[in-house]
């Protein structure tokens, strides 16, 4: 099959969370089994960018509304990251410090697809599918089957993938003549409540839509962010593939980022010369269970909720207890969670920002992994912290649902909750605190832990599966 994926991010080249690391592995896997799969995403002004040798491929334009815009596609020159990347370069629009965050997002990502478009339309090569990742890549659907310039693309398939149904990408009908011609009693195709809503027009227009976990499908049809209705209406349509992770990367064994690299027959060693290294650092006591949180602080991972959450764990159980932070997000969260640093030096530290080294020497020197989140698609971290022996004590929802299985049940290896509060968190941090006393029990569910295959492998075929169905079919 060849197949296009078309993304915002893309580990190593741009990512701000899993995302990135998806469309970063799942190619490669996909490759591996006889595909040709090839990714693209906007070109930011990155440190691979830089690093890189490039080799220009189209030059083109495309008007976004009346003003006009030249675009050039530029390949890396050596697919060394086992699949074909191509970035779209729009001077000044594109090639910017930072994925999101710029006031005129809607104008980048818009511009990005329809340079998209009109490239695959003038290619002599012809994917079997196109693969869109989010609301940044929401309108590709629409103009492949809609725009009146891209009609020759209308009979290709397009899989859009919901990583996070939150962010819709929304702009206003004002901004509908960006679009390049388009048929107008299709207008509904767009529309989502009166604003153009570029994640449900693709949930419309996309021939197959998949989420990044079975639990995560069936919650959006009860919370949406607005679009309950249209998943129930479209359910038919919809599917949930299991994320995996990229094995290469997250081997505890040759993992670069590490300290001290271990493997399953060396694992006490290994993790407790990863945890002195982080306890001298961040001034934390070695011979006390160490729980770390890594990722966005933000309210669908409950952020909000770690510093009282966090106190009312040393209230509770004094010094018995290590907490290492790693992330950033809201504001006050972030200055919460550092002023607390002073207040609890030697069992407490946080680093405020994204720093990828840190976060794999975290998952490799931790003892237990917290992911209390409200809303988790798929959540990578906990399948990272089981490759690397590390417990994840979870919230039963979304993805944690389906990849962790509490250590009460059977063949269980994980601490799970049932709610992103305050008393739940606290609650799992005493059994952890107790698992980390019974070395014997500890050692047994990391060793379950590390055997389990979380790998891209199984689902890399799935959504083959769904490539081949749609290709047969059309
Ligand atoms: P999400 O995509 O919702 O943020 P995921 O669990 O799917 O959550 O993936 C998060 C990814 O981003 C993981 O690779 C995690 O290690 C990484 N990550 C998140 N925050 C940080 C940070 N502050 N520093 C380094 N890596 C981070
Ligand atoms: C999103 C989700 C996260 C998921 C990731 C990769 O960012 O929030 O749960 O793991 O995408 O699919």
């Amino acid at each position: 099959m060849e197949i296009l994926h078309v993304s915002a991010e893309c580990y190593p080249v741009a990512k701000a969370g899993g995302l990135g690391d998806v469309v970063g592995a799942l190619p490669k896997y996909q490759n591996s089994i006889g595909n040709n799969a090839k990714v693209v995403l906007p070109m930011y002004r990155t440190k691979f960018l830089a690093d890189n040798e490039w080799v220009v491929d189209y030059k083109g334009h495309i008007y976004l509304g009346s003003q006009f815009l030249h675009y050039t596609i530029i390949k890396e020159a050596t697919s060394k990251l086992g699949f074909d990347l191509y970035l779209v370069d729009i001077y000044s629009l594109l090639d910017r410090e930072k994925i999101y965050g710029y006031s005129d997002d809607v104008e980048r990502f818009t511009a990005f697809q329809m340079a998209v478009v009109d490239w695959i339309n003038q290619w002599h090569y012809k994917p079997d599918v196109v693969h869109c990742h989010d609301y940044h890549s929401g309108l590709i659907p629409f103009m492949m089957k809609y725009c009146y310039q891209f009609q020759g693309l209308s009979h290709v398939p397009t899989v859009l993938t919901i990583h996070n149904a939150q962010y819709q990408g929304w702009m206003g009908w004002d901004k509908s003549h960006y679009l390049p011609a388009w048929d107008p009693y299709k207008w509904g195709m767009l529309d989502w409540k009166n604003t153009i809503n570029p994640l449900a027009s693709a949930i419309k227009c996309a021939d197959r839509v998949t989420t990044v976990s079975w639990s995560y499908l069936e919650e959006l049809r009860i919370e949406a962010n607005g679009l309950e209705n249209l998943f129930e209406y479209e359910k038919g349509k919809c599917l949930g593939i299991l994320n995996g992770i990229d094995n290469d990367v997250w081997d505890p064994a040759t993992d670069p980022l590490l300290a001290k690299n271990f493997s399953s027959k060396n694992t006490k060693e290994g993790k407790l010369a990863n945890k002195r290294v982080l306890c001298k650092e961040f001034n934390l006591d070695i011979d006390k269970p160490l729980i770390v949180f890594i990722g966005r602080l933000v309210g669908e991972k409950a952020a909000d909720i770690l510093p009282s959450a966090i106190r009312s764990c040393f209230h509770d159980y004094g010094n018995d207890v290590n907490f290492l932070i790693l992330g950033s997000g809201e504001p006050h969260v972030e200055w919460e969670l550092g002023t607390m640093v002073h207040e609890f030096a030697g069992r407490y530290n946080a680093v405020i920002g994204y720093n990828e080294k840190l976060s794999h020497q975290m998952y490799a020197g931790a003892d237990f992994l917290l992911m209390p989140s409200r809303v988790e698609p798929c959540g990578l971290n906990q399948m990272y912290a089981m490759r690397y022996g590390t417990v994840p004590m979870v919230r039963s929802t979304g993805g944690l649902q389906d990849t962790v299985v509490d250590m009460g049940d059977k063949g269980g290896y994980g601490l799970r909750f049932n709610h992103a509060s305050v008393w739940d968190i606290n609650y799992s941090v005493g059994r952890a605190i107790e698992v980390y006393a019974n070395k014997v029990k500890l050692s047994q569910m990391r060793r379950q832990m590390m055997k389990i295959d979380n790998s891209w492998d199984k689902s890399a075929a799935e959504y083959i599966q769904v490539y081949r169905w749609l290709k047969w079919t059309q």
